[in-house]
């Protein structure tokens, strides 16, 4: 059975979704790999290192398709009209198609009607076993650090308190809002780097891991937050209510700190605003909001995705979107090796092809498409 592995031309991507390292696990598992030529370039791999690695190089992304069993993708591919380069319609029947598809109900159809065995990682289910496999984790610790690295790249001052003979430079106040994976990981580098952290988050499990981290908790409790967190592990949509009591909270906080790291999400919803442009407008020139919820709308007022604004009172806004692309090699190589080890847990030796048990709980969750019909539950049209 081949396998494909394209170039990733949807806004700019600069991951790929197989490495040298995964290409030489695929040949021992018994697979063939056909990499499209450039396909690792921006995250520093060279044509060159996929042909070491045993992969056989495809000069567009159709010769790299043709003949395919499995396709691997860190995005949708892309449908005629949507690029120069219609990818989906190369693919295969029958073929599986492995990314983070970020499918709604009509793409499902799409996929099901093309005969293409959809699994989009992104709906991985939050479970131990998943850990492995889950992309939403490795993308978003990744996104952590780098939000923070960029934060204080844009910050005139330095991050720890440095003593000198000219005088004492103090160190920064950081405020991490959100305590998920990405915010977990902010905390820590901050406080690598000598800022002085405070964090936020609505599930109460976070706030212990905040304080493990050694930021302190800021933020506002009631007996709604004590059920903030739903049964996967996710916050839950609150209140107007609780959203304004914890707006009331964090803006005096806010107001005192150079650099904010926004990561706050809610499964399936548009971030939560809470940066509002008051809160904004408070800060000191030379602050910065880094916001990696930007992708889902972003988590403060002003973000504009995919921008870097300059407030009139000199705030930096970085509302940059893909946090994960922007250290492709470190994203590409975990993003890769979840994939392989989604194949490695749902593969048949003898038949040296996949075999996804319908009842296992990880392909329910990520399964979009089967034999031609759709039958992820969320992906299914409205009755
Ligand atoms: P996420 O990316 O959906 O959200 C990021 C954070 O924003 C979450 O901590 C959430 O509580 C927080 N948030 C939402 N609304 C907020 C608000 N109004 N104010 C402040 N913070 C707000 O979450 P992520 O990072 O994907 O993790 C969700 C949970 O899943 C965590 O508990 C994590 O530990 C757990 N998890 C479990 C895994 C496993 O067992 N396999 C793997 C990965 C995560």
């Amino acid at each position: 059975m081949r396998v494909a592995v394209l170039l990733e031309r949807r806004n700019g991507e600069t991951r790929v979704a197989a490495t040298p390292e995964t290409v030489k696990k695929y040949i021992g598992m018994g697979l063939e790999v056909t990499v499209e030529q450039g396909a690792g370039l921006a995250s520093g791999i060279t044509d060159a290192a996929y042909a070491e690695a045993g992969a056989k190089l495809a000069a567009d992304a159709a010769g790299a398709l043709a003949g395919a069993g499995i396709v691997l993708k860190v995005r949708a591919p892309l449908a005629a009209g949507e690029g120069e380069v219609d990818e989906f319609s190369a693919i295969p029947r029958g073929a599986l198609l492995i990314g983070t598809l970020g499918a709604d109900a009509d793409a499902a159809a799409r996929y099901a009607a093309a005969g293409i065995e959809a699994c989009s990682m992104e709906l991985l289910p939050r479970i131990t076993r998943a850990q492995s496999m889950d992309v939403l984790s490795s993308q978003a610790n990744l996104a952590g650090y780098r939000a923070v690295i960029e934060g204080a790249t844009s910050y005139d001052k330095g991050f720890p308190m440095m003593m000198t003979a000219a005088g004492t430079v103090p160190a920064a106040n950081v405020f991490i809002m959100g305590a998920g994976v990405a915010g977990l990981q902010a905390i820590a580098t901050a406080r690598r780097l000598g800022g002085r952290v405070s964090a936020t988050d609505v599930r109460p499990a976070a706030k212990e891991e905040i304080k493990s981290l050694g930021a302190s908790f800021v933020g506002y409790e009631d007996e709604e937050s004590k059920a903030a967190q739903t049964a996967g592990g996710y916050a839950k949509q609150l209140s107007a209510e609780f959203y304004a009591r914890q707006a009331e909270v964090v803006a005096a906080h806010i107001a005192k700190q150079d650099v904010v790291v926004c990561t706050a999400l809610v499964q399936g919803r548009r971030a939560p605003t809470l940066v509002t442009a008051a809160m904004v407008a408070s800060m000191k020139p030379g602050s910065v909001i880094v916001d990696i919820a930007a992708d889902a709308g972003g988590n403060c007022a002003v973000t504009k995705p995919g921008e870097m604004v300059v407030t009139e009172n000199g705030v930096k806004v970085l509302g940059f979107t893909n946090w994960p692309g922007r250290l492709p090699a470190a994203s590409s190589a975990l993003y890769a090796r979840n994939l392989l080890t989604f194949l490695s847990t749902f593969w048949d030796k003898e038949a040296k092809a996949p075999k996804l048990p319908e009842e296992d709980e990880i392909v329910k969750g990520v399964t979009l498409t089967r034999g031609g019909a759709v039958v992820h539950p969320l992906m299914k049209p409205a009755a």
